[in-house]
């Protein structure tokens, strides 16, 4: 399972402990920064991650900003991304469980390095269900369509 990651300056340290994270559980982690603490445009890697999970490179992405909001604003205007922000493990795992989330962002000034831990950990762990809700997140996808 590959997995990009990525982040803007406000997450560069908590982007660190997930990489750790994520790494020593076995996961392939492809980081594509910020790893600079001087402010850069969150847009920039959020589109890069985009692009990365909707062609394949990635099977999955992680992405961190401030609040998670504005990172993961422009991964969604990726065709097949569905990114969500979570702030917590429920809304994460029923995230894929039910909507088949392709990304999760989080933010940095948001939770603590441990909660996203939990966060990540639960995200990974679910499995998209299907059935009324693959009709569901068809519907969503159709939306890129029109
Ligand atoms: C950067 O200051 C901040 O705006 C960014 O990290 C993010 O929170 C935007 O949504």
């Amino acid at each position: 399972m590959k997995i990009v990651l990525a982040n803007d300056h406000s997450a560069v340290d908590m982007k660190k402990e997930i990489l750790a994270h994520l790494e020593e559980k076995g996961y392939q982690v492809i980081d594509i920064g910020t790893n600079s603490p001087e402010s850069c445009d969150y847009p920039v890697f959020g589109e890069r991650a985009g692009k990365m999970v909707a062609s394949g490179e990635a099977d999955l992405g992680i992405l961190i900003c401030g609040t998670g909001v504005g990172i993961s604003l422009a991964a969604n205007k990726v065709k097949g991304v569905r990114a969500c922000v979570c702030s917590e493990p429920y809304s994460a795992k029923l995230s894929r469980m039910h909507n088949d989330t392709n990304i999760l962002a989080f933010g940095a000034r948001v939770v603590g390095t441990e909660l996203a831990k939990m966060i990540v950990d639960e995200w990974l762990a679910a499995e998209f269900e299907g059935g009324r809700h693959k009709r569901r997140v068809d519907m969503i996808m159709e939306i890129e369509k029109r």
